[in-house]
């Protein structure tokens, strides 16, 4: 037996009790006379103690040679500690060590392995094995075990279940690019890895199985963001004769379940907001509503004087900037600057100070009068002590910016409180998205989405106005999960094909395997996929979700613990019968 205790549960009452523990000697204090070892593993800390009256010497030379991260297995008995330490469980207690085995070396690691590290990111992520041993990222490790474990539980007593579905596949196109892997036996041909298992999730739901999820990995390979990783993990559900509402209300279920259980809070309020509100109200598809400070367009009350700049624009809207008023020129500077940053790019920013008196002050007082500033801080909800911001121009770009501008003041100001969840349901999304580069509609979604009753009509004379089926789920601003209903009969599913401008052919080629099954009694059906790791940094007051997964990419794409991505040798390239063209 290695251990009958772990290094987290001895307690003054276990006194008097023999004991073996095993763990890391995280550090030891050397007095001579005395030693102390902090002994950690994954459940705590429990100090040991070598003292000269009552531990031989060879013991104490041993204890004496114990370097940081060595393995030792120890036995003894659990004492009283003199000085207790009131700041871990363990703390009334030590043990006195009768006999001291030690069962690795360490090299002297390259960071220190405390809550409060020297280390740097990218040092940590070379040894993030290392890394794991520390708290802040152990406990990210365990908080998400939790969380996965409660979304199994949920789904599994609503009679969902879990099945897996294929890695080695064909393209599937959510809107980005796929991994691809050579095939050994079918020269000059590729499996995709799954962006996600979209086509096969519908297709269990041909077969039968009726509620299905899957705590799945997809990969995509995209530009990497603080919440975005080429491979991550989706909750993946999907259910038979269903509607919106019944896909609504499950995952409202799961969402408070999760929220109940890891919080122990009660989700009062889980708001529905159509797509054209939310980027109205707020100019973002996934507002983070703990907060106000919601757009007002002001093109009604600043378009009528003589100020070019706004007449010119396609939107002018403004939000209130609360207590905004006590800024300095210098703060009023360093925003105008921020929005101007190529990141965000705004032309420039008109601001409009609320005074206490109840007068305005503007950066444009040249144009503007009194009573129509008054407008502006009517229609942004603007109160005395505010500071009104003002944008203009293209109304998708506008409205970015300043979503972007809401997001920067709001965390400056302390109003995106991770210890409060704000979940809301993003519905009524387009079908279709107009892409600039490629001068083509792509789906909002992905093509299985099915329109909005009654709308495939406008699929001819108005693409862009019709609405699908589809909904997003956010919280706290991060968009944590999406989903529709699907098209289940090969037509609709051919026309809208049609209409992302694939040809027959090709659709055929494609999805022929899908439109095929389609025609075998299809049921309706619709479904979510909820981004785990996202999730899960949310759920735990955070947004970066590298901090949630053991072992993350860097912003490269790269794990610089292994060293991947890396060449492959000649002999295997030729297995695969593929043949490099590098440039360089
Ligand atoms: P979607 O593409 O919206 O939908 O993805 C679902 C959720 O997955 C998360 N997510 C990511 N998380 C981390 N890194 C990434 N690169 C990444 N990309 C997406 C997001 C997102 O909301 N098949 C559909 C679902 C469906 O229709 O049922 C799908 O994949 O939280």
């Amino acid at each position: 037996m290695y251990r009958s205790h772990n290094c987290g549960e001895l307690r003054a009452s276990d006194i008097a009790k023999k004991v073996t523990l095993a763990g890391w000697v995280q550090k030891s204090r050397d007095k001579g006379f005395m030693i102390w070892v902090d002994l950690r593993d994954r459940y705590g800390i429990t100090q040991l103690i070598f003292d000269e009256e009552r531990t031989s010497k060879g013991m104490m030379q041993q204890a004496q040679k114990l370097g940081r991260e060595f393995v030792v297995q120890v036995e003894g008995e659990v004492i009283k500690r003199a000085s207790k330490n009131p700041n871990i469980p363990t703390g009334d207690i030590e043990i006195l060590v009768s006999k001291l085995e030690i069962l690795n070396t360490a090299k002297l690691p390259p960071f220190t392995i405390e809550d409060e590290t020297d280390g740097g990111e990218e040092l940590r992520m070379q040894y993030r094995y290392l890394d794991i041993r520390r708290n802040p990222v152990k406990d990210n490790l365990i908080f998400r075990h939790k969380v996965t474990q409660e979304v199994r539980n949920y789904l599994s007593k609503n009679d969902f279940i879990e099945v897996e579905t294929p890695y080695l596949i064909k393209s599937t196109p959510e809107g980005a690019r796929d991994f691809v892997v050579p095939s050994r036996m079918n020269e000059g041909q590729f499996y995709a890895l799954p962006q996600s298992p979209q086509t096969f999730k519908q297709l269990l739901m041909v077969g039968g199985m009726d509620k299905y999820f899957q705590i799945v990995k997809c990969f995509r390979d995209e530009d990497l963001r603080a919440d975005r990783q080429p491979e991550f993990t989706q909750i993946d559900c999907e259910m038979a004769f269903v509607e919106q509402e019944d896909i609504l209300n499950t995952f409202e279920g799961l969402t408070r379940h999760l929220i109940k259980e890891i919080h122990g809070v009660e989700i009062a309020d889980f708001p529905r907001m159509t797509f054209d509100e939310a980027m109205k109200r707020y100019g973002n598809d996934k507002p983070d509503i703990r907060f106000g400070m919601e757009f007002g367009e002001l093109n009604g009350v600043a378009q009528h004087k003589d100020f070019n700049v706004f007449n010119s624009a396609e939107l002018v809207v403004g939000i209130a900037v609360p207590g905004g008023n006590s800024y300095s020129r210098k703060d009023i500077d360093k925003l105008i600057d921020w929005v101007k940053r190529p990141q965000v790019g705004a032309l420039g920013m008109v601001y409009v100070r609320c005074n206490d008196d109840g007068t305005y002050k503007s950066s444009v007082d040249k144009f503007y009068d009194q009573d129509d500033l008054a407008k502006w801080a009517e229609a942004t909800n603007a109160k005395a002590g505010d500071l009104i911001c003002v944008l203009s121009g293209n109304t998708n770009k506008v409205r970015a910016q300043l979503s972007a501008l809401r997001m920067e003041l709001a965390e400056q100001l302390g109003l995106r409180k991770s210890n409060e969840f704000a979940p809301l349901w993003v519905i009524d999304f387009p079908l279709l998205e107009w892409d600039e580069d490629t001068q083509r509609y792509h789906a909002m979604h992905h093509p299985f989405t099915s329109p909005k009753p009654g709308q495939i009509e406008l699929l001819d004379t108005n693409p862009g106005d019709v609405k699908a089926n589809a909904y997003d789920l956010v919280l706290n601003g991060n968009e944590i999960g999406g989903g529709s209903i699907r098209i289940h009969d090969k037509e609709t599913q051919s026309l809208m094909f049609d209409h992302l401008g694939f040809t027959k052919k090709e659709a055929k080629a494609q999805f022929g395997f899908l439109m095929n099954a389609f025609e075998f009694g299809a049921p309706p059906h619709g479904g979510i996929a909820f981004g785990l790791d996202r999730l899960v940094a949310i759920l735990g007051g955070q947004e970066t979700i590298r901090d949630f997964i053991a072992f993350p990419k860097n912003n490269s794409g790269r794990d610089v613990m292994i060293d991947a991505p890396a060449p492959i040798d000649d002999d295997q390239l030729k297995e695969l019968s593929l043949k490099l063209n590098l440039k360089s």
